[in-house]
């Protein structure tokens, strides 16, 4: 997820940290300039390395029937899940995959660093995890959210290259002053992207597979919409930040969103902006709906 306020005026003046020292959650003092930090792995506690492993194993025993199957193949790639896992020894398999490494930041970041960062495929992930308290629902996004939901589906080349291209599309975005209908894409594709299968709906979008609570919502709850992927009538839907989604948009496949999402957006950003915005939850006339299947 993206930075959009505090974050951004933080310094980035470099602070070192002794072995075994960690800097406290959003430390943004010990980052570099592109907001890459060290994970400092011998830092995190027992506590912290068991609270990853309850997390962990209650979505792992979730997944089945309602994640795709790339995300269900490939988090295995994540290793043991007894513990946090060491970014660079993450980063080595990832490489060998699809050229993707992940690198630390200290929680959320300006929106063109975010961009830069993945446009050279790189994936900020945080470093911090949230308190036991914070078990059920974390505002921000930590070390769970951004390891466990969003790097198995790197490991599909086809997801890769669309993240690379989503990186290089925002920095044109930024250009074009485009990045609220941009940020809406990654909203209704990355994070919260329903796809159709075989087998019925599957959830593949990181802020669905990382939640509780939201992933059996997502799939199998008759409340939300859930609509065909449309690259203008996303653009146009604003979203929820502080519940489930009303709408889902639904993916045939991933080559489907790459080859969507390749044409330039300048003409689009432009007609996007001649049409009214919808409200999440919104049905247009005569548009298709995808019925929950479980
Ligand atoms: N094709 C988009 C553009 O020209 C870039 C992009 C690709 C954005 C994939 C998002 C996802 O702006
Ligand atoms: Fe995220």
């Amino acid at each position: 997820m993206l930075a959009n306020e505090k974050a951004v005026n933080q310094g980035v003046a470099p602070v070192t940290y002794g072995q075994g020292e960690r800097p406290p959650r959003g430390d943004y003092a010990s980052a570099r300039a592109d907001y890459a930090c060290d994970q400092n792995w011998s830092a995190y506690t027992a506590q912290e390395h068991d609270l990853y492993r309850r997390l962990y194993e209650r979505q792992a025993s979730q997944l089945e029937g309602l994640a795709c199957d790339e995300f269900i193949e490939a988090v295995q790639h994540l290793g043991a899940p007894h513990q946090i896992p060491r970014f660079d020894e993450l980063s080595e398999t990832l490489r060998r995959a699809t050229r993707w490494e992940v690198v630390a930041v200290p929680g959320l970041i300006p929106e063109e660093a975010f961009f830069a960062l993945l446009a050279k495929r790189k994936f900020p992930v945080t470093g911090w995890i949230r308190k036991p308290e914070e078990f059920e629902y974390v505002v921000e996004p930590d070390v769970f959210h951004d390891l466990f939901g969003h790097v198995p589906l790197l490991f599909n080349p086809m997801f890769a290259d669309y993240m690379q291209a989503y990186g290089a599309g925002g920095l044109k975005a930024s250009r074009l002053d485009a990045c609220e209908l941009l940020a809406r894409l990654y909203w209704y594709t990355v994070e919260f992207g329903l796809i159709d299968t075989p087998r019925g709906l599957r959830a593949y979008g990181a802020g669905i597979l990382s939640s509780a609570g939201e992933l059996r919502h997502s799939v199998c709850s008759p409340q939300p919409s859930r609509v065909a992927f449309d690259l203008q009538r996303i653009m146009r839907t604003r979203y929820k930040i502080d519940s489930y989604q009303a709408t889902y948009f639904v993916i045939e496949s991933f080559q489907q969103l790459f080859e969507a999402t390749s044409p330039d957006f300048t003409p689009i950003y432009r007609s996007v902006r001649e049409l009214p915005q919808i409200d999440a939850g919104a049905v247009l006339p005569g548009e298709r709906q995808y019925a929950a299947s479980c």
